[in-house]
């Protein structure tokens, strides 16, 4: 594909040649990739695993970045064959573009970076010693401020007309007594109505629905009631501007 625009020819031919494989790229080659594309001048350690991508705590200089990389494979995926080049690349530029633009719109995200091919970098949360806990393993100090505050970001990321696909206390970190939002890859944008705002308007309040349901557990587990039904409702007839749903 010519001008293709997530994966340069760097990639390409270390894919080519055989030099960045579709077996687990080691620690070392994705160390090499994150300072090859001069996301950062040294990469400290791994701080995070999921399905499809790692994060690793990372130096630009003496400023701390957590980077993101997607990987070129997946390890929950049957069968465990290689999937789309381009998709990897493609995941990444979604969830740039989404933590841009959550963040210009005032929601507690952690600051971006830059987005190279499958890669993205951002504010690391935390300290050297110890990254931000998600919010899953936090047992609050103030169960209902930090429920107040979850709820005020979550309606913030409504506002700004993005539904977070997989709102959970696993991607919410605490820091500095706070809720930041993080993994924004699948989100949901609902402020620009394409050609079926029915179907992606119902998907974004199902989801929402989900966040908000999967936010209440945790702060019922810790002694603070959500009242997710107004909430939720609240949030759906604000996202739905033009009544499509009603
Ligand atoms: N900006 C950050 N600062 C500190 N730790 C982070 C940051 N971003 C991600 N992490 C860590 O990496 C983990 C995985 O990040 P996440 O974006 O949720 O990826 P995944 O798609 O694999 O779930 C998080 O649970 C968290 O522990
Ligand atoms: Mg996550």
């Amino acid at each position: 594909m010519p001008n293709d625009p997530y994966l340069d020819k760097s990639v390409r031919w270390r894919i080519a040649t055989g030099n960045l494989g579709f077996q687990e790229p080691g620690y070392r080659d994705v160390a090499d990739a994150i300072l090859d594309a001069g996301l950062a001048t040294e990469v400290l350690q791994r701080i995070g695993s999921g399905k499809e991508a790692d994060v690793y705590l990372c130096l630009d200089g003496r400023r701390r970045l957590a980077v993101k990389s997607y990987r070129f494979y997946r390890t929950s995926h049957r069968g465990g064959r290689p999937i789309k080049l381009d998709s990897m690349g493609h995941q990444a530029s979604r969830e740039y573009e989404l933590l841009v633009y959550a963040w210009r719109n005032g929601v507690r995200v952690p600051e971006p970076g830059r987005r190279v091919e499958n890669m993205l970098s951002m504010e690391f949360l935390g300290s050297l010693e110890r990254p931000a806990p998600r919010m899953q393993e936090v047992v609050p100090s103030d169960p209902a401020r930090l429920a107040t505050e979850t709820l005020r970001e979550v309606e913030r990321l409504a506002d700004a007309g993005i539904v977070h696909s997989d709102m959970s206390p696993f991607n919410i970190l605490v820091d500095r007594d706070r809720p930041w939002i993080i993994d924004l890859a699948a989100g949901v944008r609902v402020d620009r109505l394409g050609a079926s705002p029915w179907i992606r308007l119902s998907e974004a309040s199902a989801a929402l629905q989900h966040g908000v349901d999967a936010l209440a557990r945790y702060f019922r587990k810790h002694g603070q009631e959500v009242e997710v039904e107004n909430f939720v409702q609240g949030l759906v007839a604000k996202l739905d501007r033009f009544g499509v749903l009603a």
